[in-house]
């Protein structure tokens, strides 16, 4: 489904991708740092595997999505937070990014798409308001960790699409995170290997990855030559 068509408030930008008209300044927004998208791993995936859509989940304050908008056909970039969609509303976007508003817990199934092969980030887990996990009002009614729920949207296509998944902060499952939400859904490592099948799987830069399977000979080499930077998106 073309995600114009189905986000509840899906759509795409105007102008040129130049930035500064974009993001409105909200009080009420708190701003955490945030670490850039690895745009060269991300390269590097795109060209092995031949993927030109890009797939974001949790937009925040959209840098990734201009960040890579003029390396892929479409960017489709999903934001659950109405006040998070809102603040970065204007032109300034570039032509091919769609932004949507909704929970990728329940609609990310609709942008997996036969006909361009994807590089997802999955990247929409909570992140702090300047309030704590548990009682922050911007989520009511949202996924904290909607992890899971987006793995059993993309798990049926396996094997079938080309689509390469990446998930960010892989240290929040490799153990239970702490201070990140009591009784929120974070699954746990052997959960994510299950929901992908037939996947080459690693971890680079503290980000998880899994690439289908046939291209395991390439990024072996690759992972070879470029030794793991660590977990680049740990706070400091
Ligand atoms: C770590 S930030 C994303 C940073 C962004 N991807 C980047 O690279 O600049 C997490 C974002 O996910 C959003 N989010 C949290 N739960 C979500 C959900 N269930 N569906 C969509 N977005 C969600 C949050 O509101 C927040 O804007």
């Amino acid at each position: 489904m073309d995600g114009r068509a189905c986000g509840r408030m899906g759509r795409t930008g105007e102008g040129d991708g130049v930035n500064s008209e974009v993001l409105k300044p909200s009080a009420s927004l708190f701003r955490s740092v945030v670490p850039p998208f690895p745009l060269a791993f991300g390269l590097m995936l795109r060209d092995l595997c031949g993927l030109t859509r890009f797939v974001e989940t949790g937009t925040y304050h959209g840098d990734t999505a201009r960040l890579v908008a003029p390396h892929f056909e479409r960017v489709i970039t999903i934001e659950a937070v109405q006040a998070r969609y809102e603040a970065i509303d204007g032109p300034g976007w570039p032509e091919n990014v769609t932004r949507i508003w909704t929970d990728s817990a329940k609609h990310l199934g609709d942008f997996v798409w036969r006909n361009m092969p994807t590089l997802f980030w999955l990247d929409a887990h909570w992140i702090s308001n300047g309030t704590g996990p548990d009682e922050d009002p911007l989520m009511a009614g949202i996924s904290y960790c909607p992890l899971r729920a987006e793995l059993e949207q993309i798990s049926p296509y396996n094997g079938y699409y080309e689509d390469v998944i990446l998930i960010d902060d892989a240290r929040y499952f490799l153990r239970p995170p702490i201070g990140r939400g009591h009784g929120v859904d974070w699954p746990s490592l052997d959960h994510i290997v299950e929901l992908l099948p037939g996947r080459f799987i690693f971890v680079h830069g503290g980000i998880l990855a899994a690439a289908p399977n046939k291209y395991r000979p390439q990024l072996n080499e690759w992972l070879l030559e470029h030794p793991d930077p660590g977990d680049e998106r740990a706070p400091k």
